[in-house]
């Protein structure tokens, strides 16, 4: 019965599990960014709180938008199961270091299928995955900059009181 489907379909068996893996790591980072807004918010900073809930729907959509794709090229979505995410962080500081590590690796993943999809020839995918590459370039320029808040605030005094207020900025044309 796969087989049959598979005909009927141009997507490559690789293609679509690479894309199910995406899905999964989305998931997963969208569930990671739920975690920092709620350790940021208990330990109050407030503004990075909503900054990192922002980021987890933006994660849910990119999850979404790889999961219709699927769809709609013919192949079986499958729903993620997310693993246990990390709840702690030792410090504000490496709640945006952690965050930056993790766009860099969803960075690596979406390279990968592209690389794929040349490999196999989809153009269709490959040209889909581009929107991905290009927000990458602006999550890991957002998360780069958060980090570098730390430096350029610096944390002594009222330091993390005036990066967390900084944070609300980030992405926006007003930093
Ligand atoms: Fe959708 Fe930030 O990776």
């Amino acid at each position: 019965m796969r087989d049959l489907l598979r005909q009927r379909t141009s997507l490559k068996e690789e293609i679509e599990i690479l894309l199910n893996n995406q899905v999964k790591m989305e998931a997963e980072a969208s569930a990671k960014y739920l975690a920092m807004a709620s350790w940021c918010d208990r330990n109050g900073y407030k503004n990075s709180a909503a900054y990192f809930m922002k980021q987890s729907d933006e994660e849910r959509a990119h999850m979404l938008k790889i999961f219709n794709y699927i769809m709609t090229v013919g192949g079986t979505a499958v729903s993620p199961e997310v693993p246990a995410v990390k709840q702690e962080f030792a410090s504000f500081r490496s709640v945006f270091e952690t965050a930056l590590q993790s766009e860099i690796s969803v960075t690596q993943a979406i390279n990968r299928i592209v690389t794929q999809s040349r490999r196999e020839e989809d153009y269709g995918t490959e040209n889909f995955i581009q929107w991905f590459v290009n927000e990458q370039i602006e999550e890991e320029d957002n998360a780069r900059r958060a980090v570098e808040l730390f430096d350029v605030i610096g944390e002594d005094g009222t330091g993390r009181y005036q990066i967390d207020k900084a944070i609300l900025k980030i992405g926006s044309s007003e930093e």
